[in-house]
């Protein structure tokens, strides 16, 4: 490694509610959930990430596990400070490796508030970043999709993470118009373990909600490629002996029905206000769907046949908003919808 590239290190972050993706070198380097676990007394940091998130729900009293972000932005700002922190250390053993000036491009949900943006870049500035880049969150899915977004066409992206779902039409190197829902990956989460409480009165946590909706998740009733019944196993509410139940995909289908429909409500809304040329294009191209959401089986036939525009999955959608926010980093010069 020369002195050059010793001098100006660069990073691209995506600080997500559900995980957090550090982009290093054109590598990931950092893929881990959002996640920290902090000794209660101390308040220092026992654990970040996977490990943090195997203890989620197994606490005692004396550790604490804390997701910092909560609907996509920052809810506790010294858990978010050290999480990032930690992040940033998992990468190289030598933490002055990234000193004296390290370059970030550090993503930021499109509806957030003036606090909101502070928060992201004084938590980036306070683990270690000099030159400190914020980016919209669908820009950078976009371009991680690989859409040339300043072409002076309209292309439309909807990212569902796990706090949020953002909408945004994108022309010519900048949002047109956007919306940023709190309907996501963990509303889907507590509407099945919601679900599981009222129809087969058992109790589940956060954690097998999630296994459930990743096996047995379905956004149609009806499905061509169905996922076996998955077997939840939990206490029963009423008498506390543990039960087994199977879990159709169907009925994951029905319980998550009303939150799809606020989805399609909230993208019919963007559309609305879409000027019709840029409306026009996104017609012939169709619609981007990224973030871990966009995985739930059906989801883009869903969408598809009730909006009457074809859906596309991003590649890798999980990683679409860090791939893109790698790319800003190099395009700092040129990619003027970035912000200092
Ligand atoms: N196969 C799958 N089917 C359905 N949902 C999934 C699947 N895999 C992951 N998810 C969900 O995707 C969500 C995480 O997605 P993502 O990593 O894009 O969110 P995030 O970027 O951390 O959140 P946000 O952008 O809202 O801050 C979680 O709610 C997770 O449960
Ligand atoms: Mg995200």
């Amino acid at each position: 490694m020369g002195i050059f590239s010793f001098l100006t290190q660069e990073l691209a972050i995506d600080l997500g509610t559900a995980n957090t993706i550090i982009i290093h070198n054109d590598k990931v380097v950092v893929d881990e959930p959002s996640i920290v676990a902090i000794d209660q007394a101390t308040n220092k940091l026992i654990a970040i990430g996977e490990k943090a998130r195997q203890m989620h729900g197994k606490t005692h009293e004396n550790i604490k596990t804390i997701r910092p972000l909560r609907d996509g932005v920052i809810a506790d700002f010294h858990a978010a400070e050290l999480m990032i922190r930690g992040m940033i250390k998992m990468i190289n053993s030598k933490p002055q490796l990234f000193s004296p000036s390290l370059r970030m491009v550090v993503c930021i949900p499109s509806g957030s508030t003036e606090v909101e943006v502070r928060a992201v870049r004084d938590s980036s500035e306070h683990a270690g970043g000099r030159d400190v880049y914020l980016i919209y969150e669908p820009m950078a899915a976009a371009i991680g999709i690989g859409i040339d977004v300043e072409a002076p066409t309209g292309s439309m992206v909807v990212d569902i993470g796990g706090g949020t779902t953002e909408i945004a039409v994108i022309a010519l190197g900048g949002i047109v118009c956007n919306k940023s829902i709190r309907v996501a990956g963990d509303s889907f989460t507590a509407d099945i373990q919601a679900y599981m409480r009222h129809q087969h009165n058992i109790k589940i946590g956060e954690r097998t909600a999630e296994d459930i909706k990743i096996n047995v998740g379905s956004a149609l009733t009806d499905l061509d490629d169905p996922p076996p019944d998955y077997i939840v196993r939990g206490p029963n509410l009423m008498t506390a002996m543990p039960i087994e139940i199977p879990i159709s995909y169907q009925e994951i289908a029905h319980c998550l029905d009303k939150s799809i429909s606020k989805v399609e409500t909230a993208i019919l809304g963007v559309l609305e206000q879409t000027p019709p040329e840029l409306y026009a294009d996104i017609v012939n191209t169709g619609i981007y769907l990224a973030g871990g959401g966009a995985l739930l089986r059906g989801l883009d036939k869903r969408l598809s046949d009730k909006i009457s525009i074809p859906f596309h999955v991003a590649e890798d959608p999980l990683h679409a908003v860090a791939r893109g926010t790698g790319i800003a980093l190099k395009n700092v010069d040129r990619f003027s919808f970035l912000m200092r």
